[in-house]
């Protein structure tokens, strides 16, 4: 019987996380935990009820209204993987959006928003059999997770993959509009003053502007058998 382990996957925006989590959660039978849709989730609640626009952020309000947002994610058996419910309803349509997108980063700069998810993170994992990735999972949400992995891939690269990404789903963006809100996240990401994306000193690093799928994942894999 192989050790169950935890799996922080750490990294910039769309530099291709979630596909490898969802890939390993798969072969390994493990839970998958997409932090970021969960950070998206909150993004998409301040502008649903009008405390972020282009030009202002009521902090405050979102702040009071934390402890009535209820998020859970429940698997749909079709797509293979766990759909974000905001308080009951079914979101992950809505929270993959360029808006949602463009605000996200400014909800995850606020202490009390990471506190509340980072706890409901530690909760989802505490059994552990789990691939959980986001920013901070392998510095503060899994700080003892067995293996961790950290993701870069050119900002070029990442753009049209997000591009490629939105046009596929029907959505009339432009590709400097994409690489400018990918520049811009990156940005956030990496200079809030809570919790910043910063690689944890045992994570792996892996730079995969120039790997395929298939590699990438047989790589991540060989590392995860020797962790088990
Ligand atoms: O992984 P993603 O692009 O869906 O994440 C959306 C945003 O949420 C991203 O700009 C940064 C933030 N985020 C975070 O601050 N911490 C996490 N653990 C996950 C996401």
């Amino acid at each position: 019987m192989d050790k169950k382990i935890t799996i922080a996957i750490d990294g910039f925006s769309s530099t291709g996380k979630s596909t490898l989590a969802k890939q390993l959660a798969k072969e390994l039978g493990y839970v998958y935990v997409d932090t970021g849709a969960m950070y998206r989730a909150i993004a998409f609640f301040s502008m649903q009820h009008g405390y972020i626009n282009a030009d202002f952020f009521d902090k405050e309000s979102l702040i009071n209204s934390l402890p009535a947002i209820r998020l859970h994610f429940q698997f749909n058996a079709d797509l293979g993987f766990a759909e974000m419910y905001l308080n009951d309803e079914n979101v992950e349509k809505e929270i993959r959006t360029i808006e949602v997108s463009n605000f996200v980063s400014k909800v995850a700069e606020i202490p009390e928003v990471r506190t509340k998810l980072v706890e409901q993170q530690q909760e989802m994992g505490k059994n552990k059999a789990v691939v959980m990735d986001g920013r901070d999972i392998g510095t503060v949400v899994f700080p003892d997770a067995e293996l961790k992995i950290f993701m870069t891939a050119s900002a070029q690269t990442r753009a049209q993959r997000r591009f490629d990404e939105l046009i596929q789903k029907g959505d009339t963006v432009t590709f400097e509009e994409v690489f400018k809100n990918v520049e811009e996240r990156d940005y956030i990401d990496t200079h809030r003053s809570s919790s910043p994306l910063i690689k944890a000193d045992d994570a792996v690093e892996i730079d995969n502007s120039n790997l395929s799928r298939e590699e990438q994942f047989e790589l991540v894999l060989d590392l995860v058998r020797q962790k088990q």
